[in-house]
């Protein structure tokens, strides 16, 4: 070490980095945040049941699990192809022929990591200042955080109850106007579990023949629903070319951590989205591919028993929550979360999901996290065992009883 070693120079406290505004129209999900609180109760020695974070509490198959560690083994610890490994796509075109009956070639695959970016890269790619996106209200908050961040315009579509929290197309037809770019589905939907029907895509797909916008299809819960059957907008004749369509394997296969995810997209947008990736990720982890491959080409019990299990969670909730004076719950059909009304309880969201977990250990969402149609609801993530939310929904219980002491 040299002996004349300049100073290093007095820290400036008044120094503000200079972040651009944008940053600022950026928001969050409210899930990290309850989580943060519940771990600090918890670290003061308090019980309590998350029911907050969206992410099933069943461990990745392991034959996955095996795949992705010999894949490291064997040396898939280096860059792979941008776009995503070939043997990875042809699965992925492969699984999306089989499962939507359109055909899919690797070419119009783009593997990301985790789905998140399918969203983030088919925004950035399509919408601009003076442009809109038309998407639900609830809806998963990252959509309309792009939307803003991007300095473009969301058009919410409200999502009723007494719909089974369906889109309703007919509101959905009026938002669409020649500055919209961009309609953002989700079905099977969170947090509110609704699905689209067979007419609604049908519907929807009349609508948009004769507009300029394009669809972002997030189906990351495509595979968990019950009593139900899948209708996509990527299947409607002629959307093919219209849709983007964004998948992945954490939900389905548990898989959060991996983070692989893919969209399946027009030749154009694919290379936008080749070149978004080039700028930030440059690819996707090589062994998290190679797993991917096992997931899609292997035994697909391990999802069937899993949404089988969902199903009784679901079950025990509609049920239970349905037998607490002040809450009232419809019977999701999809993904693996629970929207009960709890506004007859006289409390807002925010107030009943902060006092819940302050006063009963029970860490849920505040309907309102995922926009202001939210209101007045709460929602159960079931990504925790039976017993467990038997004990949640005693607490639950309890709570609500109290209210009225
Ligand atoms: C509707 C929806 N889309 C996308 C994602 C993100 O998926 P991934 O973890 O694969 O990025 C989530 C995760 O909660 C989600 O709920």
């Amino acid at each position: 070490m040299g002996t004349a070693e300049a100073a290093p120079p007095a820290a400036t406290a008044s120094f503000t980095p200079p972040v651009v505004a944008s940053i600022s129209r950026l928001g969050g999900e409210g899930a990290y945040d309850v989580l943060a609180r519940a771990r600090r109760l918890e670290a003061q020695g308090r019980s309590v049941i998350h029911l907050e974070i969206g992410e099933p509490d069943f461990p990745t198959p392991p034959h996955i699990l095996e795949a992705g560690i010999r894949a490291l083994r064997d040396g898939y610890t280096h860059y792979a192809t941008t776009q995503g490994m070939p043997e990875l796509r042809e699965a992925i075109a492969a699984a999306v022929t089989a499962s939507h009956g359109v055909a899919v070639q690797p070419e119009e695959v783009v593997v990301t990591p985790g789905a998140k970016p399918v969203a983030f890269y088919a925004l950035t790619a399509l919408v601009e200042p003076g442009t809109e996106v038309v998407l639900s209200d609830p809806a998963y908050p990252i959509y309309g955080s792009l939307v803003r961040y991007l300095g473009a315009t969301p058009r919410p579509v409200h999502l009723r109850e007494d719909q089974d929290f369906r889109m309703d197309i007919a509101e959905l037809e009026a938002a669409i106007n020649p500055r919209t770019r961009l309609v953002i589905l989700n079905s099977p939907q969170n947090p509110t579990g609704g699905m689209l029907t067979a007419d609604d895509v049908a519907r929807l797909a009349r609508a948009l023949a004769s507009s300029n916008a394009m669809v972002l299809s997030d189906e990351i819960y495509r595979r968990i629903i019950f009593d139900a059957e899948h209708h996509s907008i990527f299947s409607a004749p002629g959307m093919k070319e219209r849709t983007i369509l964004m998948d992945g394997f954490s939900k389905c296969y548990a898989m959060t951590g991996w983070r692989l995810g893919y969209g399946v997209m027009p030749p154009a947008l694919a290379r936008a989205a080749n070149a978004l990736l080039t700028n930030t990720v440059s690819c996707t982890a090589t062994f998290t591919q190679i797993a991917g491959v096992a997931a899609l080409t292997g035994d697909q019990q391990p999802v069937a028993a899993m949404v089988a299990e969902f199903r009784r969670r679901r079950d025990l909730c509609v049920e239970r929550l349905n037998q607490i004076p002040g809450i009232r719950c419809r019977t999701p059909r999809g993904a693996f979360y629970l929207f009960p009304n709890v506004s007859g309880t006289g409390l807002s969201s925010q107030r009943f999901a902060d006092d819940l977990l302050a006063q009963a250990g029970v860490a849920v969402l505040s309907g309102a996290a995922f926009g202001p149609g939210g209101e007045g609801y709460i929602r159960i993530s079931a990504a925790n065992s039976l017993e467990n939310l038997a004990t949640a929904l005693d607490r639950i219980a309890a709570f609500v009883a109290g209210l009225r002491r």
